[in-house]
């Protein structure tokens, strides 16, 4: 019986996994810069934290949880989103009463049982930041010249940043009066979905795909005009901050994010690149999610990056040294060479000096061309005659020269060449 892996998941092979290391290594090193530290979130929640703080009536709860009951007859469910959970973390570890705004990012993976196509899997990977404990529309700004200094770091350049204010529980409940009345004026024009979501979620109506529905949508009222004089301001604070930086980004009224937590300020990155599945990342204000939790009032900002996504739009061509190729391979030829090399090998490696080997101990010819296409830097040939001599040959697989190497004085030898190189 032949199994294979689960519809919309996939393995992340270890060539692939260079390429996700060297992105998180500059996500960890850009972020620290900016004060923000990594938190480890479990992988499952119950599932009230999901269907509460992300909204019931959002596609994610509605249709798209992993949801079991586990043998103690607990209701549980495989996050598909982090923030909830930081949320939840936030709450129970009492991390507000440093009273200090508490800036944390997570990364992991995520699951939504959506219909798979390119660039969306039912287990994904998120980098989720989360910023929370201050009102000041520079965080707003802050957090997202983070994501495009982070994106900077990675070589992208063809995205595009969009911004809107969603409001705030005082003013959208009028917003989502004005933009039902005037929906309910294309009902029959509008999609059976948006027909649905016009009860339950009419913003949602302003991001449906459908070609005619989109047309309808553009005549709809616009948020960014019935918004109150405190959301306005902010969102004119958060521009200024943004154009103080010379950052390029544009406002778009009809965004609404699918994630029900989000007041004020919220934002997408897209591009052009990815086809259909195009947001690299969303995000946004979310000021009411930690009362909601019965946690004090905490207003929050964050965003979360899809990393398959940014993975493939990262121009690794242009990056240096991104797979590691061995130091060093060790060709013994004959038994006694082997238990020379088998010792060796061990001092090399304690010795931080990358090594590989041929498992097969084949031929000379047979071994150098597995050095070859490892792309060792160095081969170590040790045979017979070397042995006896108590000197080995070292050969230099970039430029083909050849040199004698002391048995004795050998390990710290090419110690001392690789940290030259290097
Ligand atoms: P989200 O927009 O649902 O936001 O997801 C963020 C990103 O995750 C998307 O822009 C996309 O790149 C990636 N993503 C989502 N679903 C899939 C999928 N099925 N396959 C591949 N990639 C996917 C959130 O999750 C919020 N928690 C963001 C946030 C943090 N807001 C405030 N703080």
């Amino acid at each position: 019986m032949k199994i294979q892996a689960i519809r919309g998941v996939k393995d992340i092979m270890p060539t692939e996994v260079e390429k996700w290391r060297w992105v998180e290594n500059k996500a960890n090193q850009v972020f620290a810069r900016y004060g923000f530290k990594e938190i480890r979130l479990p992988i499952f929640e119950k599932t009230k934290l999901f269907s509460r703080g992300i909204g019931e009536t959002t596609d994610i709860v509605e249709k798209e949880m992993y949801t079991f009951e586990d043998r103690g007859g607990e209701k549980v469910t495989l996050r598909p989103e982090g923030t909830a959970s930081v949320v939840r973390a936030f709450i129970e570890h009492k991390m507000y009463a440093s009273q200090t705004v508490q800036k944390l990012y997570y990364l992991g993976p995520m699951f939504r049982y959506e219909r798979p196509q390119a660039g969306r899997f039912r287990q994904f990977y998120q980098i989720g930041v989360e910023a929370m404990g201050s009102h000041n529309p520079s965080i707003d700004a802050e957090v997202m010249i983070m994501l495009m200094d982070f994106f900077n770091v990675l070589g992208l350049n063809q995205f595009e940043l969009q911004i809107n204010s969603l409001g705030c529980d005082k003013c959208r409940p009028e917003y989502r009066e004005a933009l039902k009345k005037s929906i309910s004026m294309h009902l029959t024009n509008l999609c059976e979905n948006c027909n649905k979501r016009y009860e339950k979620n009419p913003l949602r109506v302003l991001d449906c795909k459908v070609k005619s529905d989109i047309e309808i949508a553009s005549g709809l009222p616009k948020i960014t005009e019935h918004i109150c004089d405190k959301c306005e301001n902010h969102f004119k604070q958060v521009q200024a901050f943004l154009n103080s930086t010379k950052i390029s980004y544009s406002i778009n009224s009809k965004l609404v994010r699918g994630l029900d937590y989000y007041t004020h300020t919220a934002f997408e990155v897209t591009s052009g690149k990815l086809g259909a599945q195009n947001a690299i990342c969303g995000g946004g204000r979310y000021n009411t999610l930690v009362e909601e939790f019965e946690g004090p009032s905490t207003p929050c900002f964050g965003f979360a990056l899809g990393l398959e996504r940014l993975i493939a739009l990262v121009p690794f061509d242009k990056v240096e040294n991104i797979d590691k190729k061995p130091d060093i391979f060790v060709i013994p030829l004959g038994e006694e060479a082997e238990s020379t090399a088998f010792n060796l090998i061990h001092q090399l490696r304690s010795g931080g000096v990358s090594v590989e080997r041929d498992y097969d101990c084949g031929s000379l010819k047979s071994q150098m061309r597995k050095a070859n296409k490892s792309s060792s830097r160095f081969a170590l040939i040790i045979g017979e005659n070397e042995i006896k001599e108590k000197s080995y040959q070292l050969k230099n697989m970039q430029d083909g020269t050849q040199f004698n190497i002391t048995a004795t004085t050998c390990v710290k030898e090419i110690q001392n060449l690789i940290n030259n190189l290097t």
